[in-house]
């Protein structure tokens, strides 16, 4: 006889009873779901997994230590059938079955009233995968299919429109130090929505060649400034695109707000009375070392680790950096924009204290296909520089943690 197709509907839980029984694995991945759904959840069983413990110390779930007995799915709306033994799990679906509580049993689907998806989130959207039959259940299969539309709703490679109206406005959105993968998932899906995207020349510069033809790409470097400051026309273009009603990004390296002037264009805009949303972004300043081998922090080396904007020399009245104090630290310096001042920034730190011994490494071009990493100390750091033609942009690591990892491949 041809097997019907399961029915799909969404449980709307809150408040309302569901009863799990046994603790193990099957319950550990399937309470948080339950818990975030607002179900009211009782867990029957003599032990659990540390997770589900946590859950039930943390009033999350209410535990029974003891098998199943008769009875215990009473007033249930739902049940989660999980124990290791068959024979309670064949009675625990038999007494759904006479009370007419919906049933998943993980030890048999065919026995079960109800299945679980393979389920997963993108923008306020559950994406729930059932297979069709009991007799055709592949969850591999389901959980790909699961895994495939919501990665692709996320990067935007998969294009569902939305019908309810786009708020015109501006997105900052951090793209990371410049491989395309190293954007969020919420910075992406912004960028496939674009009308108009206002690009930095650091970041991820390959995601704009997979924009579609619609989007207009402006180069910030490229805004005719005239009588303005460059900063200032980049605000004034986002203002105006986004005036029209168009939806903006702003796409930044890294992350808007370490030394991105993320907040100048915020309060431009704020100004202006244009809507912003600000999308963190992973900064160079930790992933380019890391990419290169380099952690800024390691147990018994450094326990912290200080970023500085290197663009003024140290003896320049516009520094706002006490290199005498950083010259004292024990952790590690990272900074960002100094390949050309490192000779003057090298030599305060050891006029300072600093041994000039201290290991240095330079990363130029961090997550990109042209990284290279070049290794130096504060006292042949400058010559380094020059003599290996280290180019901007560059992060330069100073301190102990340079030498922690296996030694470095040029
Ligand atoms: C204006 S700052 C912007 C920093 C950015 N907001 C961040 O969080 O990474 C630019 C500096 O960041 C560093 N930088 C950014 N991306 C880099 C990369 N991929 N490789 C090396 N350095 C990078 C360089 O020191 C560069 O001069």
């Amino acid at each position: 006889m041809a097997e019907n197709p399961a029915y799909p509907v969404g449980l709307r839980l809150t408040g309302r009873k569901v009863v799990v029984l046994g603790g193990g694995q099957v319950a550990q991945r399937r309470l948080p779901t339950l818990i975030a759904a607002g179900a009211d959840i009782l867990l029957v069983s003599p032990e659990a997994t540390p997770s589900v413990e946590a859950m039930a110390d943390d009033g999350e779930i209410t535990w029974e230590r003891r098998p199943y007995a008769d009875g215990d799915l009473a007033d249930a709306w739902y049940a989660l059938i999980a124990t290791g033994d068959k024979e309670a799990n064949a009675r625990a679906s038999a007494e759904a079955e006479r009370n007419r509580v919906w049933c998943v049993r993980s030890d048999d689907a065919d026995a079960a009233t109800a299945w679980t998806p393979a389920t997963g989130h993108s923008e306020g959207v559950t994406v729930a995968v059932l297979t069709t039959s009991a007799r055709g259940r592949d969850p591999r299969h389901t959980a790909a299919i699961r895994d495939a539309v919501v990665e692709g709703l996320r990067d935007g490679t998969l294009v569902a429109p939305h019908h309810r109206t786009r708020t015109p406005g501006v997105a900052l959105v951090g793209g990371g130090p410049g491989d395309p993968d190293l954007i969020t998932v919420r910075g992406r899906r912004l960028l496939a929505e674009a009308d108009v995207v206002i690009a930095d020349r650091l970041g991820p510069r390959d995601l704009l060649a997979e924009l579609p033809p619609h989007v207009e790409v402006i180069d910030a470097a490229k805004i005719p400034y005239g009588r303005f400051m460059a900063q200032e026309a980049i605000n004034n273009a986002l203002i105006e695109h986004a005036k029209q009603g168009k939806s903006v990004v702003r796409l930044k390296g890294g992350d808007p707000y370490v030394f991105g002037r993320g907040m100048e264009e915020l309060q431009a805009l704020a100004e202006a009375g244009i809507p912003c949303t600000v999308v963190p972004g992973i900064s160079s300043s930790i992933s380019v070392p890391g990419a290169a081998g380099i952690p800024v922090t390691h147990r018994g080396v450094a326990h912290e680790f200080t970023v500085v904007s290197g663009h003024v020399a140290p003896d320049d009245e516009r520094s706002l950096v006490d290199w005498p104090s950083l010259a004292k630290l024990t952790g590690t310096l990272v900074i960002l924009m100094g390949v050309d001042k490192i000779g003057k920034i090298a030599e305060t730190l050891v006029a300072h204290g600093k041994s000039a011994d201290t290991p240095v490494a330079l990363i130029q071009e961090g997550t990109t296909a042209a990284q290279r990493r070049v290794d130096a100390t504060l006292a042949t750091v400058a010559e380094t520089v020059r003599t290996e033609d280290v180019k901007p942009p560059a992060v330069i690591v100073i301190g102990e943690v340079v030498k922690v990892g296996p030694s470095p491949s040029a």
